[in-house]
């Protein structure tokens, strides 16, 4: 008998959690000198009260090798304090917090000055920028960077880390045939190509204490034009792996920003990465995260109660009701109110179109059009 229940405790990843919810990572674009400001604290706040079981802090850059603004979030010897306001805050009402790292490689939306780095040399088809192909010696470096990082989110309260191997950035590029072409022990077949993976969570376990939480987010495929990037088989394979090799949870996302679905699909796609979630779950016993599309409570009731995935996690949706899983608790089960309409992608932060004043909804047309 499945007594798995959304809104039991349990121990999800190496984390004992309230419930089985998750804020998705959902970046930041409005950090001020890398750390959260008023407006970030706060949103992390609303969720935190909206009994959010856990929240994923969405894209922390680290790298010097990566090009990011002030505007960013950064984990840093400067950034630990300010962080651990966050995590302190968000512990006070019983709610977890991961830090999600990542580095961008080339999926940025300017042209920066200097080099650009990726696992090979080729040209991003989603803003012609080029990549200039990581030494070995760079990789090694990048990968105690990774390490140093997660020290860092683990000193700032961090209740485990999840490592960004999902959605175009460079982690998902060194994975994806289309993008690695080196002919060294970081290139070749999938085992090649996902090494780094590997020593980044061996270097974590190894800087943070083998108990200390990893988590990933992994593309199920990218969707990219004629299946060339990483699919489905290869994802399989790296999701066993790391399990293998002691990742404590796997959440399963897809898409890139240069692919044919992006990582946040519109309205008419629900629970879009659920296949593919199951079949990893049948294969490890590592706890499988899902992710995108999820509206309806009862839905992940069934799917809770018919498969081995452990958990959901949600962007938009806690973007458009930071309080939905408290709606949810109290016994209002309607679907989210979120729409899939994407405008909650907003340069200037992070938030609902519909939440916004009719002064804010008008500005945020305006700069659409001036963007079109
Ligand atoms: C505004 C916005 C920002 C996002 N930022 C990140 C991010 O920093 N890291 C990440 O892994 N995914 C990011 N995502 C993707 C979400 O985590 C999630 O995978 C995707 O939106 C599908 O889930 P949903 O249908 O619940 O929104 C972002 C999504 C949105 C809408």
């Amino acid at each position: 008998m499945n007594a798995k229940e959304v809104f039991n405790t349990s121990l999800l990843g190496g984390i004992e959690v309230k419930n089985r919810f998750i804020r998705s990572a959902t970046n930041d674009p409005n950090a001020e000198n890398f750390i959260p400001n008023k407006a970030i604290f706060n949103k992390y706040e609303d969720l935190s009260k909206g009994e959010v079981g856990t929240i994923i802090m969405g894209y922390m850059a680290f790298s010097k090798s990566d090009h990011y603004a002030g505007n960013s979030l950064e984990l840093g010897a400067d950034t630990v304090a300010e962080f651990k306001k966050v995590t302190d805050m968000a512990h006070g009402y019983g709610t977890k917090m991961v830090a999600q790292i990542n580095h961008a490689s080339t999926q940025l939306y300017f042209q920066p000055e200097g080099t650009v780095y990726g696992p090979s040399e080729y040209t991003d088809p989603m803003n012609g920028i080029k990549a200039t192909a990581f030494s070995k010696e760079q990789i090694q470096e990048f990968v105690k960077e990774f390490g140093q990082a997660a020290a860092y989110a683990k000193e700032a309260g961090f209740d485990g880390v999840q490592i960004h191997g999902a959605h175009g950035y460079m982690l998902n590029k060194f994975m994806s045939p289309l993008y690695n072409q080196r002919t060294d022990e970081y290139g070749g077949d999938v085992n090649g190509r996902m090494k780094i993976v590997l020593d980044i969570l061996s270097e974590i376990k190894s800087t943070c204490g083998k108990n200390y939480p990893v988590w990933i987010k992994l593309s199920s495929t990218d969707f990219e034009v004629d299946n060339k990037g990483l699919n489905e088989k290869e994802f399989l394979v790296i999701g066993e792996q790391l399990a293998a090799n002691g990742i404590d949870a796997i959440e399963v996302s897809g898409g890139s920003m240069a692919g044919i679905h992006s990582s946040a699909r519109s309205k008419k796609y629900a629970a879009y990465h659920l296949d593919a979630a199951k079949k990893l779950s049948e294969k490890v016993d590592t706890p499988i995260i899902l992710v995108g599309g999820l509206r309806d409570l009862d839905e992940m009731n069934n799917i809770l109660s018919e498969t081995k995935i452990e958990a959901f996690s949600m962007s938009r949706a806690l973007v458009r009701e930071s309080d939905l899983v408290k709606r949810w608790k109290n016994g209002d089960g309607t679907k989210a109110k979120c729409i899939a309409c994407n405008s909650c992608f907003n340069p200037n932060g992070i938030e609902c179109f519909f939440n916004l004043s009719k002064e804010k909804q008008q500005e945020y047309r305006e700069m659409m059009q001036a963007q079109s």
